[in-house]
């Protein structure tokens, strides 16, 4: 299921989305970045017990961050009880970290449609 992780009702500023844009760009196109869509997403559960883990980043626009994952897992268990959430992305080779929190929502069926029906490109 894709996910989205934003500022609820509002969208991000478009500097800071032109300047995640710029960074993630000179990390897709650095040789020595592995894979500059992984990031951390760290949930919390419904008493507050932190966990984190890597995921894929699939788009990004001023709406949010979007991701995939299972919302039977512990992560999709862990966000039902508590939308809030952040996102890490470290580019080693470029010195570089972004710091990413909001809330998570699914994206609309509309938009999970066109996700599963086209291959996505690299971002
Ligand atoms: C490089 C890498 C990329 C991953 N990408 C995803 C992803 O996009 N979505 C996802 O659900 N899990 C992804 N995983 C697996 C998660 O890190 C995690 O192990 C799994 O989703 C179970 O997490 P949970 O038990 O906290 O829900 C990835 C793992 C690695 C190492």
């Amino acid at each position: 299921m894709p996910l989205q992780c934003n500022t609820p009702g509002q969208e991000l500023p478009r500097q800071a989305v032109e300047t995640f844009r710029a960074w993630y760009e000179d990390a897709v196109e650095n040789p020595l970045v592995d894979d500059a869509s992984a990031m951390s997403l760290a949930t919390a559960n419904h008493s507050g017990r932190p966990s984190c883990r890597v995921v894929l980043l699939k788009s990004f626009d001023a709406r949010g961050f979007v991701f995939y994952t299972n919302l039977n897992s512990r992560k999709g268990r862990d966000l039902r009880a508590n939308p809030g959430a952040a996102l890490c992305f470290y580019w080693p080779a470029l010195r570089r970290q972004v710091r990413i929190e909001g809330v998570v929502t699914p994206v609309t069926s509309q938009e999970a449609d066109v996700y599963f029906a086209v291959p996505r490109q690299r971002l």
